[in-house]
């Protein structure tokens, strides 16, 4: 799908058009070279890895490298071009494209002319880098998070050279408007309204690997919704690192409650996400939107990260554990449907027996669907890391099998409480098995049921009959 071209509409403050012209003129050269070296096609294999932020910046990669005339492999062993979209926000990810690239090395062997390429998050990492530029010679193109949008400069380079070309940015204050985007849907997606993050959590990496916290315009923003409910997208969810300080660094601030208030009036747009909240800011305001609104839907991810005040201040959090079980308590009463997702880590340095118990209990009183759990990742450069009292590798896996079980226990009970119920689904998909569709709820919860896939993209009543945990079997009522 294609719907990004700008329209010559007014210059947005704090956007680089030129830079936009530029690189969709380097999209038209890749696009010739391209033609003349690959006479029967160029093919490409792209993975994400990572959050909804990295997942938008893998479809605009994709969605340039489409323009370019290129089409998508069906393995990435045989594809012309691999792309990784890499995350850094736990040693796992490291580990995993270390592991990929291992075993794309002999696979280049066999296919000289495979181009690989690296860019996101863990490229901003220096020890990376050295590392990639000392054992990892075969990788042909590296990039980071702030310069993403020069993929086509760098990539004409890189189709003229043998060498590997490496490009990283430490910050930047430009944001690019305007890059095409290979959307996996049609009909929702993801759109950013900032980047980097502000907040230096203790343990926590993004704010080294995405620099400082920068909003967009909210004229931008609006424009490209408007844009894409023209051409059929009917759920957007906002995305930013913490979209509750959305706006505070514009030239005219705004608050994120506002930009909210005017993505509501937008025809077409049915349904209103956003992600991530952090407690410190989630405002009165928001609230209040909230429960006023017909489009943002009743779901709410409001990371806790522990339950305990004594490690949250250690995380340089600025809210405790009252605060955040007051916090839940406000939007329940504003917004009594509500969902609320959250993450929480285990094995933050120091944390003791006392202090996981108090997760525990944040847990039993919080009611939520669903909790993403992560055992604490030492990333270096960050506070955290050079924290004395690390917890032993088996307190931690304790630990966090006894939060599994609650959570998954606590999740299952509390979205069971639909069983029976009609919702309204939006329809995403075909399921594995055959026959069933998969749609979600504005609960963000997925669920099962017969039926055709002309209704893929469409809004349709469902009986929620049957609880999985956290997705449903369900059907389509007769009278629907
Ligand atoms: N170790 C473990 N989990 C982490 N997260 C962020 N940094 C770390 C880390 N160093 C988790 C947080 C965050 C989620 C996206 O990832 O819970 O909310
Ligand atoms: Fe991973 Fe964080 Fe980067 Fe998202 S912003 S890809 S979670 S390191």
């Amino acid at each position: 799908m294609e719907m990004n071209k700008r329209d010559g509409a007014a210059k947005i403050p704090g956007t680089n058009e030129r830079e936009t012209e530029l690189q969709l003129k380097y999209i038209e050269d890749c696009a010739s070279l391209i033609r003349q070296k690959y006479p029967s096609g160029m093919t490409y294999f792209i993975q994400n890895e990572g959050c909804q932020m990295n997942n938008l910046q893998t479809e605009t990669v994709a969605g340039m490298i489409r323009d370019m005339g290129c089409t998508p492999a069906d393995s990435e062993e045989n594809a012309d071009v691999v792309i990784f979209n890499t995350c850094t926000v736990r040693e796992n990810a490291n580990q995993k494209i270390y592991g990929r690239l291992g075993r794309l090395k002999s696979v280049k062997r066999s296919h000289p002319d495979m181009k690989i390429v690296l860019f996101g998050c863990m490229m901003q990492e220096e020890h990376v880098v050295k590392k990639i530029r000392q054992s990892y010679r075969f990788v042909d193109l590296v990039f980071g998070t702030h310069n993403m949008h020069k993929f086509p400069e760098l990539f004409l380079h890189s189709l003229h050279s043998d060498s590997q070309i490496i490009d990283i940015w430490t910050d930047s204050d430009q944001i690019i408007e305007g890059l095409p985007v290979d959307r996996k849907y049609s009909f929702k997606t993801g759109v950013n309204i900032m980047f980097g993050c502000n907040n230096f959590c203790s343990y926590c990496i993004v704010p080294y690997v995405r620099g400082r916290e920068k909003s967009r315009e909210p004229q931008a923003i609006l424009r490209e919704i408007e844009d894409l409910a023209a051409h059929g997208v009917t759920e957007v969810m906002l995305l930013g690192q913490n979209v509750n300080s959305y706006g505070k660094t514009l030239e005219t601030p705004v608050t994120f409650a506002s930009l909210l208030r005017e993505v509501e009036k937008i025809d077409g747009i049915k349904r209103i996400r956003f992600m991530t909240s952090h407690p410190k800011d989630l405002s009165d305001e928001l609230i209040d939107v909230m429960s006023h609104s017909t489009k943002i839907c009743h779901h709410l991810h409001l990371p806790m990260q522990s339950g305990s005040s004594r490690i949250l201040k250690l995380m340089n959090r600025h809210y405790d554990k009252e605060k955040y079980l007051n916090l839940v308590s406000k939007i329940r009463t504003a917004v009594p449907d509500i969902s609320l997702t959250t993450d929480i880590i285990v094995g933050f340095p120091s944390e003791t027996e006392e202090d996981f118990r108090e997760t525990l209990e944040v847990v039993e009183k919080s009611n939520f669907d669903t909790a993403f759990t992560f055992i604490y990742s030492k990333r270096t450069g960050t506070p955290a890391a050079r924290m004395e009292d690390q917890v032993p590798e088996d307190v931690v896996k304790e630990r966090f099998g006894r939060l599994l079980n609650l959570v998954q226990e606590k999740g299952r009970e509390n979205s069971s409480r639909f069983t029976g119920t009609v919702q309204e689904v939006l329809v995403e998909e075909e399921n594995r098995e055959q026959g069933l569709l998969t749609g979600r709820t504005e609960y963000n919860l997925l669920v099962h049921f017969p039926g055709d896939k002309s209704l893929i993209g469409s809004y349709v009543k469902v009986r929620m009959d049957e609880c999985k945990g956290f997705y449903y079997f369900g059907s389509i009522p007769e009278e629907n």
